[in-house]
């Protein structure tokens, strides 16, 4: 990783700079992604870290309980990655790869299978998740990709790779 890329997790005073980068880099409105990053801090079942840089929101990452079928069609209740976003100004440098590592941390705690959906044209989230050790578990039909299908993958504590 970037030296000077700090991990650490989501605070109130990060909310509003994670708010922003959200809205600059997906072209999404607020709406109420406010509420959500703040429910992550106070909520037992759901947790966002940060990548900073210079004390500056460059990256962030949610991991979430769900229950059965809330991460699509025909998927099992657990714990799941979930929104992982790099600034592009800081993407390749392996800011996602160690989010993803504290949340597998944060995660690892609590269950021992760890899963995560994406859209099935997301080669740089499929290639993230797959050098950890995440193994495909099925494609569906999915309205929320621009390919149409999404991909569930999981990983056992047991299979992470460091
Ligand atoms: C996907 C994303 C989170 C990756 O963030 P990142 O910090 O650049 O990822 P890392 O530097 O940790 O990359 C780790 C590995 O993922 C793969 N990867 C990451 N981005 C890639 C891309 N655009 N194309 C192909 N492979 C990619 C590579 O294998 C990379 O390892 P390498 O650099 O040794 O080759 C980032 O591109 C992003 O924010 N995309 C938009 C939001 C998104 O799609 N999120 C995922 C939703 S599930």
């Amino acid at each position: 990783m970037a030296p000077a890329v700090q991990i650490e997790p989501l605070t109130k005073a990060d909310v509003a700079a994670a708010v922003n980068l959200a809205v600059r880099v997906l072209g999404v409105k607020p709406g109420d992604r406010g509420k959500q990053f703040a429910s992550d801090i106070t909520d037992d079942l759901r947790q966002t870290f940060v990548a900073k840089a210079n004390s500056k929101v460059v990256a962030y990452g949610r991991v979430i309980e769900l229950a059965a079928n809330e991460a699509g069609p025909g998927t099992p209740a657990g714990c799941y990655l979930s929104g992982v976003l790099v600034d592009p100004a800081w993407q390749l440098r392996g800011i996602a790869t160690e989010l993803t590592r504290a949340r597998l941390r944060w995660a690892f705690t609590r269950t021992d299978t760890v899963f995560y959906v994406t859209g099935a044209d997301n080669i740089g989230s499929l290639q993230l998740h797959a050098a950890l050790g995440f193994q495909e578990v099925k494609r569906f039909r999915s309205e929320r990709s621009a390919a149409g299908r999404d991909v569930l993958s999981q990983l056992a504590r047991t299979a992470e790779r460091c």
